[in-house]
């Protein structure tokens, strides 16, 4: 019996120890940050906190009951608020002025509704320079608003997958969109505010994921990171733009050549950034998935290849498709 509470009692740990690595977003430090949440259910929010995790406790932010109001903690009183909407009742995103090195960590927005139960969403605050999203896409699909978009990534090697996760990369924050363990199993349910509908196929050597009726808000960078139980990994950066429905056809095609022009332009920087970049670290590439798996061991250069991420259903305006290469593929030839 003793040696099964014993075992019990590891389970616990390691079950405590893999929940607080797990998080649904990555939010860079800033002075005034914002730490999103808002609850896709219109069920009942009978009350709703904030919480620091740290190491051996919950640390109470703020407390909010539809009757009883807010209250914010003695230390945060003059350092945080509510970004208070009454469009978007179910958004309780917590804002941070003059925030310092000390925010850095774990955060949980917790709700209790009815009659759904709890719900909680974690978002880890890491500072600017561990906060790394500099990788060139690998593909461009252009899309118009109210359209379902598919974007696809193709693993290129033969190693067997384990794990599949879909991020979208915006300038101060990363959202986990899905996770799908294909040997634990794992059920990840995403806290991101929009819908993604994706599935977890074992002996997939592809992903995607579809994105209903798209806004311009969804225009983007969308990565898909593979990895192997044997810590080998692959990623693909997919950028999406959705364009305004509205304008006429006139006005696209000059604003298809504007962009085709801008992209031109992007490339060529790009290829030149990437280039030096490439000199200087070209022995210490990033290891894109290291947010989700806590692996230091170093692995072998894994060059990246471009995915043949096909346009959504709706491809009136292929041309427009711009599928450039990795520049980290090949750089000596490149100079
Ligand atoms: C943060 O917000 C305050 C008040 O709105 C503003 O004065 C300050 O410049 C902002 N800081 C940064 C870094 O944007
Ligand atoms: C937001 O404002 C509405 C009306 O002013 C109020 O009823 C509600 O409690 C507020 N919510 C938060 C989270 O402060
Ligand atoms: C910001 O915080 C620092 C300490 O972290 C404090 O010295 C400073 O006065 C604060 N500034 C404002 C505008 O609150
Ligand atoms: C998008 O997908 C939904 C079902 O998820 C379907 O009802 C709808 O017709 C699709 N719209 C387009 C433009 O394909
Ligand atoms: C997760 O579980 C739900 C129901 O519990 C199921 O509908 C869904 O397909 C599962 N997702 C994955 C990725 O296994
Ligand atoms: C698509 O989104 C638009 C704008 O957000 C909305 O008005 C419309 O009802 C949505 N359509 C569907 C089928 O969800
Ligand atoms: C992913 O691959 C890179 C090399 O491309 C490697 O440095 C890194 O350690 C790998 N990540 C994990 C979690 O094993």
């Amino acid at each position: 019996m003793d040696y099964f509470a014993f075992l019990l009692a590891i389970l616990h740990v390691y079950k405590a120890l893999c929940e607080e690595i797990f998080w649904d977003t990555t939010v860079k430090l800033a002075e005034n940050m914002t730490l999103e949440c808002v609850y896709p259910s219109t069920d009942i929010l009978t009350q709703m906190e904030w919480f620091k995790i740290n190491l051996m406790e919950r640390e109470a932010i703020a407390i909010f009951s539809p009757t009883h109001g807010v209250i914010i903690r003695e230390p945060y009183a003059d350092r945080v608020s509510f970004l208070n909407s009454t469009m978007a009742p179910n958004d309780i995103t917590l804002s941070f002025h003059n925030a310092s090195e000390a925010d850095v960590g774990y955060y949980s927005c917790f709700l209790h509704t009815f009659p759904q139960g709890t719900w909680e969403k974690v978002i880890q605050v890491v500072p600017p320079d561990s906060f790394d999203i500099a990788v060139p896409s690998t593909s461009h699909v252009i899309s118009e608003p109210g359209k379902n978009v598919t974007l696809l990534c193709q693993l290129q090697t033969k190693w067997p997958v384990q794990q599949v996760t879909w991020e979208k990369i915006q300038p101060h924050q990363i959202d986990l969109l899905t996770c799908c363990n294909l040997f634990q199993g794992r059920n990840y349910t995403s806290k991101y505010q929009r819908q993604i509908l994706t599935t977890c196929t074992q002996g997939s050597r592809g992903s995607f994921i579809i994105i209903p009726n798209v806004t311009v808000s969804d225009s983007g960078f969308y990565r898909c990171c593979f990895q192997a139980s044997t810590g080998e990994n692959e990623t693909f950066v997919v950028r999406l733009t959705v364009t305004d429905g509205k304008t006429n056809n006139q006005y696209i095609l000059f604003m298809a050549g504007g962009t085709v022009l801008l992209l031109l332009f992007v490339i060529l920087i790009t290829t030149v950034i990437v280039i030096s970049y490439n000199r200087r670290r070209r022995r210490q590439k990033r290891d894109l998935c290291k947010d989700f798996w806590d692996t230091q061991k170093k692995a072998p250069n894994n060059s990246r290849s471009p995915t043949s991420a096909n346009p959504p259903t709706d491809d009136a305006r292929e041309d427009i498709y711009v599928n450039y290469p990795a520049f980290s593929r090949r750089p000596k030839a490149r100079v």
